[in-house]
């Protein structure tokens, strides 16, 4: 049974790097396809492209300094919750790792227990961690793809919420290969924000069923 609300979902994004599947959501947020709101983006990467998209948008865009924590055997443990602190501060409902190359702790896993999602270019269980797209065309992958999944502890592992495909060509080197992905990512990410959004994604054990919604007409959720 869904829950109808009425305001906006409070979004958070994790993202390292260049953003491209933040933006993505962005957009999608800005056209009224996906009913959420970005309360914060936070990196740990001052320089993280992803931050000045987030400003570009009127958005909060937060580096948070792992440095400090550095050396202590708890660092990573400490820097998430430094993070849960932010997170609560903004009553975020969904977490979104977009290109977030730390490995998030029980800290957060376990503050956001399915309220938080991964995009990952490969089709999980294959091909897990870094360089995927090398290893796909290496193993002689005729199909690679890319999935949304929760978070769990295990890197890579939490239960798979959507997929999408696309051909691995003979020519194709990692590049060419991650920007087919990486246009598919750009799709499901956002399409993963909304079904969490309407209440429609119900998770048991590993799997994750994505029920019925109403007619569009009929939806009443305002956009953000
Ligand atoms: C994306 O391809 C995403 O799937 C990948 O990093 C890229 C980030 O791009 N994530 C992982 O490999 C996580 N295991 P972006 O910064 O442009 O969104």
């Amino acid at each position: 049974m869904s829950i109808k609300r009425t305001d906006a979902l409070r979004v958070a994004v994790l993202a390292s790097g260049r953003g491209s599947n933040l933006q993505a959501v962005i957009d999608a947020i800005e056209a009224g396809t996906v009913q959420a709101k970005i309360v914060a983006v936070i990196s740990n990467k001052k320089e993280a492209p992803a931050l000045e998209r987030a400003r570009r948008h009127g958005l909060s865009g937060l580096f948070v300094d792992p440095k400090p924590y550095a050396g202590r055997p708890d660092s990573r443990e400490a820097y998430d919750r430094e993070l849960l602190t932010v997170l609560r501060q903004q009553d975020v409902e969904l977490v979104l790792l977009a290109g977030y190359m730390k490995i998030v702790t029980g800290i957060l896993v376990e503050a956001f227990v399915n309220r938080m999602m991964n995009i990952h270019p490969s089709l999980l269980p294959s091909f897990p961690g870094l360089d995927v797209q090398k290893k796909a065309i290496e193993w002689g992958c005729k199909v690679a793809g890319c999935t949304v999944h929760f978070v769990t502890e295990g890197v890579d592992e939490g239960p798979i919420i959507l997929q999408a495909a696309v051909p691995v060509l003979d020519d194709d080197t990692p590049d060419t290969l991650a920007a087919r992905i990486l246009e598919q990512e750009h799709k499901i990410y956002p399409r993963a924000v909304q079904l969490f959004a309407e209440g429609r994604l119900r998770v048991e054990g590993r799997r994750v069923f994505i029920e019925a919604g109403k007619p569009e007409r009929e939806s009443t959720r305002s956009p953000s």
